[in-house]
């Protein structure tokens, strides 16, 4: 297959469709912006599955996606479309940076989930970016910027169900989106627990990447939780 590109944890190739693509999990795992590295023997995999499980709930429930198959342990097969080079962020309870940026405790249970953007730029640390910045730069119109919104704030609630429904919580989450050939906004990329943070309700161990960029043990073990409750 020939490659059309490389990013830290994803592959793509492409295939004899001009308008799909397939995307091949890789077991490497980056934190800080590239400073941490390591490789995670099954993580591609365990991504994968957890990733595909949700896309399958999102689009039961009318949330668009590039996702059309998987494939196999580590390729799923997705339509392709042009990414808006933005991290979506929402979250529900402090933590990471934003506990961080502002000198607050992680855990703190916000009353409204908080939407945020930064501008995906590995050279210039992915900063932190308001509505004004992303259309002032032409990375998305008000329009666009406006379905984002609604979307990921519906995919908010949609995945709080659904992690609820297994036991854990959903701290907070990045997604990103694309553009279709016809301009259809989709939801792209992947949702699983390396873009996600996951706490166990009721012993609040997590089951996400801060296992890796925290040093907390087993990561797939981890995510291997996560991935067997989903299939109960
Ligand atoms: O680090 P921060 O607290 O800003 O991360 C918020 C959420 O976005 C976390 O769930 C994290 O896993 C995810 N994230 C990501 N990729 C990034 C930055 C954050 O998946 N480049």
């Amino acid at each position: 297959m020939e490659k059309l590109y490389e990013g830290k944890a994803k592959l793509v190739y492409k295939t004899d469709k001009d308008d799909e693509i397939i995307i091949r999990y890789k077991d490497d795992a980056t934190a800080g912006n590239g400073e941490k590295k390591a490789t995670i023997q099954g993580k591609g995999a365990l991504n994968l599955a957890i990733t595909t499980r949700i896309f399958e709930m999102l689009e039961e429930n009318g949330v668009h996606t590039h996702y059309i198959e998987t494939l196999n342990d580590t390729d799923m097969r997705a339509k392709k479309v042009e990414i808006f080079p933005l991290e979506v962020i929402i979250r529900n309870i402090s933590a990471g940076s934003f506990a961080k940026r502002y000198g607050v405790e992680e855990g703190i249970v916000f009353k409204e989930p908080t939407f945020e953007l930064s501008y995906k730029n590995d050279d210039l640390g992915d900063p932190l970016m308001n509505e004004d910045h992303a259309v002032a730069l032409g990375l998305v119109t008000r329009d666009q910027y406006d379905e984002i919104k609604k979307t990921t704030l519906k995919i908010n609630d949609l995945l709080k169900d659904f992690f609820h429904g297994i036991g854990v919580t959903l701290v907070d989450f990045k997604i990103e989106f694309g553009k279709d050939k016809d301009g259809n906004i989709l939801l792209a990329d992947e949702i699983s627990p390396d873009t996600c943070r996951l706490w166990d309700e009721k012993t609040k161990e997590k089951l996400d990447k801060d296992i890796f960029r925290r040093d907390l043990g087993n990561l797939t073990e981890g995510y291997q939780k996560v991935l067997d409750r989903i299939r109960g």
